[in-house]
This record gives structure tokens, C-alpha cells and sequence, in this order.
């Protein structure tokens, strides 16, 4: 427990990846608080660094080492002027390269799996005794989250809750189900127990996460295992969450229930991120998908049939080894024929340990560059397509700030836009919904006006 006389140290977490990590570089901070540690946003002046990194594609994990080479000489300036800063290094870089990080970098003070943060505490004590790393990679049959302290009240307006993690879905590509281990589904009445308390601490939208979260199939408390669709039922009857969302879906779970339950509850937002890589069958079978291009155009229709507004939103991998050029465009065909508001796209990256690193015919680094580019036009007319087309529309926004310029208030749309509107001497608290109407489109944002003020939550 913390008391008055706990010196007051400095936490800092830089955080690279998914969601996920910037929910669990929140847990971590939750749990190192009662030891006195203090988040600061200046790394020179932390007694603890933690980089919560990411291992999904090459260049994600190299920023790692190079942001570690900037930690050692601050580590030696601080070591100088008699102070100490332990450095750690969490997430799936950490879990898929612990001996790699203390072999290139002997300075680092302790190396965590992304299912070990409930014992932190223990490390850092460890560490500031002890010379050498301290390495926590275990995959723990306890799970981490019936370990961690209750999530710390005040998230937020918005919100993440991690309700599943892991993946069994071994995409050929992907090293998720390596640095993160098996699926695991938490079980409702803890998440149930979650919500409410970020509830009453004043978070109005939540985003559900797992990495597979529509695989969701958590115990329920009468003992039976509730569905993803089953756990949004009940979640939207808490007062006073007006908004939930869930990230990130995977196209073969997502079942018939949970596309009715966008129809069925209007605290749903309209928009859904559902990563679909690619439009060609066969690039779909040599990932491990799962499922056929036309299957992915299906569950739009009905997922739009069941709630005309949704937009949608996607990932894709131009150049996975074998694609040819005639894939290529069926992926761009599927991207014509679906529309999508918003769109990750990357090239393929060859992952140490997954099965698609070692096929042959890898695609060339020039192929992949031009299909890149060639996808991502077309992605972004889409996405300036869409913002045009919700401009005139009234909206309920959710309050999450100031905006940039005086006199302005920042929100966040149905379809997740950042919205922007001028109202000079209004400072609604974050949190407010305002009932607005879309007026301007930008790349990546919208401006809109206030029609009325405060719009009661539910
Ligand atoms: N669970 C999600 C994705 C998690 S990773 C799903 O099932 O789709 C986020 C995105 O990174 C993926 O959707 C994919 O588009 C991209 N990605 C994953 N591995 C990659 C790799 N080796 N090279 C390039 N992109 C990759
Ligand atoms: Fe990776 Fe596939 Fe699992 Fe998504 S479903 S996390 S892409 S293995
Ligand atoms: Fe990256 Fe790990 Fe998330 S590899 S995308 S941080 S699950």
C-alpha cells in the first residue's frame, strides 16, 4: 500500500502496437502507483522507464532497439549525478526476443511477457537489488487479470476494457499467437464489475479488446458461457454508457447473433473494424484465414442490412509470399465492392518463427511497394468519400476535450471521426454528448456545429 512517507518516483511508458498494449501500459501504471510511482510524460526525468513494445512487423521492433541505445546513455548520465533508472522492456518484443534484448542490451533491468505484469512489483524490487536483467516471459496458468489491482477509476471519456486476449487463429503471417499466447476470455461478472466502475468514474464510450474479441466466450455467472453478442446485451444496460464498441473481430466469428446485435442495440456504434488482408481465395487460404473472399462481402451486407449506417473499417498485407499480381486486384476488387470508411494497410513483413517467413516466392520489395501504393489510393479516396458523405448529417458527439484552436471543443463521432466544433465561451466537461450537425470534411477530421446543448446520457 502507499503512504504519505512513499517517495514520490516517475513512471515513464512509451508504448508501441495495438490497443492492447495501451490498455495493459495502463495496468502496468495502475499497479506500480501504490509503490509511488507517479506517470510523467518527460522521460529524462524518470526513475522508471518502461517501453511497451510491439513485434508485429520488422520495423515495429527495431524502433525498440534503437530507442534502448538512447536509454543507456541516459541511464549512464543519471547512474553519474547518483541516481537510478531502472529500464524495462514489456509487450511482444519483450516476449518474443527476451534473450535478443539482454544480449544487445545488457543495461536493460527487466524484461516482461505481456502475461506477467501482475508481478512487477516483485521485479522491480528484484532489479534494484540485483545486477543483471530480470526476465519474466512465462505464459502463467493464473491468468494476469485475476492478479491485477482494479482498474483504476477515472479512465476517461473513452475507454479501452480488455475482455480476451490471445489467439489460436495462427494466420501464417502473424507472430500474435506466439507473444501472446493461447485465447483466454475473462470471465463476465469481472467484466461486468469493470464497466460499471469506469461508469461511475465518468467513461461514457467503451471499446471492448481482445485480439480475436468476437471469439469472446467468457463463463457467465449461472456457470453457462456467454457469446460476444450475449456480454454487449448486458453491457448495454449500464446507466450511463451511451457508447460500445469492439476491436479487433476476426471475419469466422462473426456469427449471426452478433450481426443481429448491431441492429438491436442502438448504444452499438455504427462502425466496425473487421481486418480482412486480403480478396483473393487463394492468398486467403495460404494465410490460414479461414474464409473466402465472397464470405467477407456477405457479412458486410448483412451487417449493413442489419444496421444501415455502419461503416466499416479493415487491415490488409500486399505482397504475403505467393500473391500475384491477379490477387492483387481481387483484393482491390473486394475493396470496390465493399467500401470502407477507414483502412490499415501494410506490406507483408517477415516474421522470425511464422510459418509464412519461410515459403518460397516471396513477393520483391518493389511489387509490394507499387501495390501498396496502388491500394492505398484507393483506400483513401474511400475514406474521403465517406467523411464527405455523413457532412450535413446531425449527430450526438462525445465530448472529449478542448480542440486545438481557443474556443474550440474536440469529440469523437458515431463512426469514431475526431470531430471539431467552434462555440467561444462553451467548455462543456468531457464526457458531454452535443447534439451537432457535420459540416465540413477534412482528411482526418470533421467540423461540425452545436445544435443544442447537453444531450442527456442514457
Ligand atoms: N487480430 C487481428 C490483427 C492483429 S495484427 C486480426 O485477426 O486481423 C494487426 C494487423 O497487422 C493485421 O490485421 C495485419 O494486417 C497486420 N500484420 C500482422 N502481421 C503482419 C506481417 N507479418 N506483415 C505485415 N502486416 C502484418
Ligand atoms: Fe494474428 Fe490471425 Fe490471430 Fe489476428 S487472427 S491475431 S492476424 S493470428
Ligand atoms: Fe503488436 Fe503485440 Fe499488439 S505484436 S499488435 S503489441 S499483440
Amino acid at each position: 500500500m502507499s503512504d504519505v512517507t512513499t517517495p514520490r518516483k516517475r513512471l515513464f511508458i512509451r508504448t508501441w502496437g495495438c490497443q492492447m498494449n495501451v490498455y495493459d501500459s495502463t495496468r502496468m501504471a495502475d499497479v506500480l502507483a501504490p509503490l509511488g510511482y507517479a506517470p510523467t510524460e518527460q522521460q529524462e526525468e524518470a526513475d522508471m522507464v518502461i517501453l511497451n513494445t510491439c513485434h508485429i512487423r520488422e520495423k515495429a521492433s527495431e524502433k525498440v532497439f534503437s530507442d534502448l541505445g538512447r536509454l543507456r546513455e541516459l541511464k549512464q548520465e543519471k547512474a553519474k549525478a547518483g541516481q537510478q533508472m531502472v529500464v524495462a522492456v514489456a509487450g511482444c518484443v519483450a516476449q518474443a526476443e527476451g534473450a535478443e534484448i539482454t544480449r544487445r542490451a545488457p543495461w536493460v533491468d527487466i524484461v516482461m511477457g505481456p502475461q506477467t505484469y501482475h508481478r512487477l512489483p516483485e521485479m522491480v524490487a528484484r532489479a534494484s537489488r540485483a545486477a543483471g536483467a530480470q526476465i519474466d516471459t512465462d505464459f502463467p496458468v493464473d491468468q494476469k487479470f485475476d492478479h491485477l489491482p482494479e482498474v483504476s477509476a477515472e479512465q476517461g471519456p473513452i475507454a479501452f476494457l480488455t475482455i480476451q486476449e490471445g489467439c489460436d487463429k495462427f494466420c501464417s503471417f502473424c507472430v500474435v499467437p506466439y507473444t501472446r499466447g493461447a485465447e483466454y476470455s475473462r470471465p463476465v461478472a469481472h467484466i461486468l464489475a469493470e464497466a460499471k466502475r469506469m461508469v461511475a468514474g465518468g467513461t461514457r464510450e467503451i471499446a471492448l479488446l481482445g485480439q480475436n474479441v468476437n471469439a469472446y466466450h467468457g463463463e457467465a455467472p449461472d456457470g453457462s458461457t456467454w457469446g460476444l453478442a450475449r456480454l454487449l446485451y448486458e453491457l448495454a444496460e449500464i446507466p450511463g454508457l451511451a457508447r460500445l464498441r469492439y476491436t479487433t473481430s476476426h471475419p469466422r466469428d462473426m456469427d449471426d447473433a452478433l450481426i443481429q446485435a448491431h441492429g438491436k442495440i442502438p448504444s452499438l456504434m455504427p462502425f466496425l473494424h473487421l481486418p480482412v488482408q486480403s480478396g483473393s481465395d487463394r492468398v486467403l487460404q495460404a494465410m490460414n484465414r479461414g474464409h473466402k473472399a465472397d464470405a467477407f462481402r456477405r457479412i458486410a451486407e448483412k451487417l449493413r442490412e442489419a444496421r444501415p449506417d455502419l461503416a466499416l473499417s479493415s487491415d490488409f498485407i500486399v505482397g504475403h509470399p505467393g500473391e500475384k499480381e491477379q490477387d492483387h486486384q481481387e483484393t482491390m476488387s473486394l475493396v470496390r465492392d465493399v467500401g470502407f470508411a477507414l483502412a490499415y494497410s501494410f506490406k507483408y513483413s517477415a516474421r522470425p518463427g511464422t510459418p509464412a517467413a519461410g515459403q518460397p516466392f516471396q513477393v520483391p520489395e518493389a511489387e509490394k511497394d507499387a501495390r501498396l501504393a496502388e491500394l492505398q489510393a484507393l483506400l483513401r479516396q474511400q475514406q474521403d468519400e465517406f467523411n464527405r458523405s455523413v457532412v450535413g448529417r446531425e449527430i450526438d458527439l462525445l465530448v472529449t476535450g478542448p480542440g486545438r484552436h481557443p474556443g474550440q471543443i474536440a469529440g469523437r463521432s458515431p463512426w469514431l471521426q475526431p470531430v471539431h466544433v467552434m462555440a467561444p465561451g462553451f467548455t462543456p466537461e468531457p464526457g458531454t454528448m452535443l447534439r451537432v450537425r457535420l459540416a465540413e470534411a477534412f482528411p482526418n477530421s470533421l467540423s461540425a456545429t452545436l445544435l443544442s446543448e447537453e444531450l442527456a446520457c442514457a
